[in-house]
């Protein structure tokens, strides 16, 4: 069994509006992709970075990464091709925990292709159409805000990549490719402070979370 990491970094961070990359601007003192390579390799036997042009490095397992986000996850799973076991995690989630991670592995259980970390819905979720109009009122206790890592039996994502540019670009996370090739997948429940940076705002939350953890 190889356990691989599968980082998607290749993004330009266009709504966090900082000059270079997201991955690489500076949150608690180091770049942001530092704090989830270090959770991932704890727990996988190598982790290949899908980066943005310029940040190649073959040293470092640092590949080009695509021009979407499942193309990025696509060429680093290309790159390792001894993975059993990918685990995908995007690297503007600095909150990853080996736990968290771990907990992902652990439910890939005979029978389930994906495990993937989730939180609960905290807000009351409503359907609305024309006008804001709303029409109805969904049942919360069935509803995970989606996160990463997402982990998957490497072949079965392998083939769920293996779709036209449009599918790829529609995908707004792996496990969704996964589930229209068939897979079967899990959430695993994850704390809500495993947030995305995508603003300006989550940067600010990621450094006070990051510091009162390190303290
Ligand atoms: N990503 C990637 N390749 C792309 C686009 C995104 O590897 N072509 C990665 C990002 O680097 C990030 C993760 O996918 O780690 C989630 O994407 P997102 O939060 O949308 O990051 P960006 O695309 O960089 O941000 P934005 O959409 O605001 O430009
Ligand atoms: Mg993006």
């Amino acid at each position: 069994m190889s356990v691989v990491g599968i980082v998607p970094a290749a993004g330009s961070g266009e709504r966090l509006g900082s000059v270079g990359p997201k991955a690489f601007v500076v949150c608690g003192g180091r770049e942001l992709i530092d704090w989830s390579l270090d959770a991932l390799r704890s727990v996988c036997d190598r982790v290949v970075v899908a980066a943005p042009s310029g940040y190649e490095d073959p040293s470092r397992d640092f590949l080009r990464g695509g021009a979407v986000r499942s193309e990025s996850v696509r060429l680093a799973l290309a790159a390792a091709p001894e993975a059993t076991i990918a685990v995908v995690h995007d690297a503007a989630r600095p909150l990853l925990t080996p736990e968290l991670a771990r907990a992902c592995i652990d439910a890939l259980v005979p029978g389930v292709d994906g495990a993937i970390a989730a939180a609960a819905m905290t807000d009351t979720v409503k359907e609305a159409g024309d006008g804001g109009v709303v029409e109805r009122t969904l049942d919360r206790s069935r509803l995970w805000r989606i996160q990463t890592p997402q982990v998957f039996r490497a072949d079965v994502l392998r083939r769920a990549l293996d779709v036209s540019d449009a599918a790829l670009a529609a995908a707004t996370d792996d496990a969704a490719l996964v589930e229209a090739a068939g897979g079967v997948v899990r959430v695993v429940e994850a704390p809500a402070d495993n947030l995305k940076v995508t603003r300006p705002v989550d940067l600010a939350l990621a450094e006070m979370l990051l510091a009162a953890r390190e303290a």
